[in-house]
């Protein structure tokens, strides 16, 4: 059977970017046409760039709670701004849009409970330097080319910091997001959700982490301070001249492109960095920030991750795994215990890929905290009492669908085939419980996302497509599968595998309001893979 380009999606992709690209000069005044020659990633020499860790986010003054103006908040501003970094020794410096002055961005230290304002400055320049496809809702030709809106994936927010797509603005202009923070310890991170580009403004380098902590996870004693670092693990097309090169159809008409992915690896902000560590164990926040490579990651030498959290916070208890599948925007928060690793070098690898180099010392600093060296990690976590199927006051059905034009090539994704300008037909109650079945009748995995909430995941089954579509009756293959134990925490981000159905049961809390939910493959998000839905009032 030929390889198609499914097959190739479903193996990682990984060889899609720098394949059978034609080398022709570049047509004057392109900015990124598929016709510019590509960079291939693996002819650098890896491991020449330490591992950066992004600054920590200040605050540069305190004002008013807007629920409470007797109380007083902390007080961000983050620009964005168009930057050149250098990604590798061996790259010219690239050009990137940040927030503040790296990508990822600075990182934010917030405590649960204890709220905060970020004023999110838009400083980029008019014109946008990735291709704009004007036939896809929200970018059309009469829309300002450089938008942006900020979303915090993860937070618990009200619908007027959220980040809602067309909130979007202009160079000039800012908003001002207050972040609650009324919900337990876990990695957030932020990033641009302009409709209809915000694949592009992602891949061009606006996003960043958010660290939200409280007292339940400090009395666990994990590895802190310089033993806890972001891992924020990403891939990206270059050219030539190491700039960013985000590919297109070929057809100028419509430039978009169902997936992108590339061959190079970048952690923080470096191509294939080295992180120098000691023989002792270190927690990593890791977070897929691609936008549609799904990683597999593992170490080299055989070693294990204890993964102790998921999307939403820690998990019941400790996951030895060997292998950690992130889809886009999933997190995972992993312990590697170097101790016995002492004068290694071990390398961290996507499938048979290398992403990055831990070097192990020879032994442990002098001075270290090492008291905290000898605390095993505790074998219980947070209890995470599981959601029963008998709170569920509705169960919804909503099918992920794929459009194909007569080839066979995608033109669309779509979510219950409704479009994002159809009226909403999700509209939870607050403070109410429902089941939604996420029933995939396409060959990808689609990573849904659901903005303000929490879920768990019930299990998936596969089903009969093709009789799903005909007569419309769900004939399932087998029993339901549970989650992975690395799964089976709170999560925001599911894998909805191909032909399957994913059970998940959210309780819709916090706050009223127009939120969206959406596949986090940034080009199906853009793509319509996204719709809006409401939190209402009880009646
Ligand atoms: Cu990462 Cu709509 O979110
Ligand atoms: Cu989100
Ligand atoms: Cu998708």
């Amino acid at each position: 059977m030929p390889l198609t380009r499914r097959d190739f999606l479903q193996h990682g992709g990984i060889f899609t970017a720098t394949l059978a690209l034609p080398q022709v000069a570049p047509p004057a005044q392109q900015p990124a046409s598929r016709f510019r020659t590509n960079l291939n990633a693996y002819s650098l020499a890896q491991f020449v760039d330490p591992l950066p860790i992004p600054e920590i986010a200040q605050p540069i003054d305190h004002r008013p709670s807007p629920e409470n103006a007797s109380i007083k908040l902390p007080y961000y501003r983050v620009a964005m701004r168009q930057i050149e970094a250098k990604l590798h020794r061996d790259l010219k410096p690239t050009r990137l849009w940040a927030y503040g002055s790296s990508s990822p961005g600075p990182t934010f230290e917030a405590r649960s409970g204890q709220g905060i304002l970020v004023e999110w400055a838009n400083e980029l320049p008019a014109q946008h330097f990735l291709p704009i496809d004007h036939g896809i809702h929200g970018a059309e030709a009469d829309k300002p080319e450089v938008r942006t809106v900020v979303h915090l994936h993860g937070a618990k927010a009200p619908a007027e910091s959220d980040g809602y797509p067309e909130t979007w603005y202009v160079p000039g202009k800012s908003a001002v997001y207050h972040y609650p923070n009324r919900q337990d310890a876990a990695m957030l991170w932020y990033h641009d959700h302009a409709l209809g580009i915000n694949r592009l403004n992602i891949f061009a380098g606006l996003f960043g982490t958010y660290l939200l902590r409280d007292d339940f996870e400090d009395s666990l004693k994990l590895p802190s301070g310089k033993y806890e670092i972001p891992l924020v693990v990403y891939d990206r097309i270059f050219d030539l001249e190491g700039q960013l090169n985000y590919p297109v159809s070929g057809n100028p008409k419509s430039p978009w492109t169902p997936e992108v992915f590339g061959d190079a690896l970048l952690v923080n902000g470096k191509l294939f960095p080295y992180l120098e560590v000691e023989p002792r164990p270190y927690r990593f926040r890791t977070l897929n920030g691609a936008n549609a490579r799904f990683f597999h990651l593992s170490l080299a030498n055989g070693q294990t991750f204890h993964q102790i959290g998921t999307d939403q916070g820690l998990l019941p208890a400790p996951v030895e795994t060997k292998r950690v599948i992130l889809a886009p925007a999933e997190r995972a928060d992993l312990v590697v215990d170097f101790s016995s690793s002492a004068g290694e070098q071990i390398i961290l690898k996507n499938d048979s890929v290398n992403v990055m180099q831990f070097r192990v010392a020879k032994a442990q600093s002098i001075g270290g905290n090492s008291s905290q060296d000898r605390n095993a990690l505790p074998s219980a976590l947070r209890p995470v009492a599981k959601m029963q199927e008998s709170a569920a006051v509705k169960t919804r059905m909503l099918t992920l669908v794929e459009v194909d034009d007569l080839a066979q090539r995608p033109v669309a994704m779509l979510l219950n085939n409704t479009h994002w300008n159809m009226p909403v037909t999700e509209n939870p109650v607050l403070d109410s419980t429902e089941i939604w079945n996420l029933i995939n009748t396409t060959d990808d995995s689609h990573p849904v996302h659901l903005h303000l909430v929490r879920f768990q995941i019930l299990d998936r089954r596969s089903f009969d497509v093709a009789a799903y579509w005909t007569t419309g009756k769900m004939n399932y293959f087998g029993p339901a599968i549970p989650p992975d134990p690395s799964e089976a925490g709170w999560k925001d981000t599911v894998r909805a595998d191909p032909a399957m159905v994913t059970r998940i049961i959210i309780r819709f809390e916090g706050f009223t309001g127009r939120y969206v939910w959406h596949c986090h493959i940034l080009e199906h998000e853009d793509n319509e893979m996204m719709r809006p839905y409401d939190v209402i009032a009880a009646p």
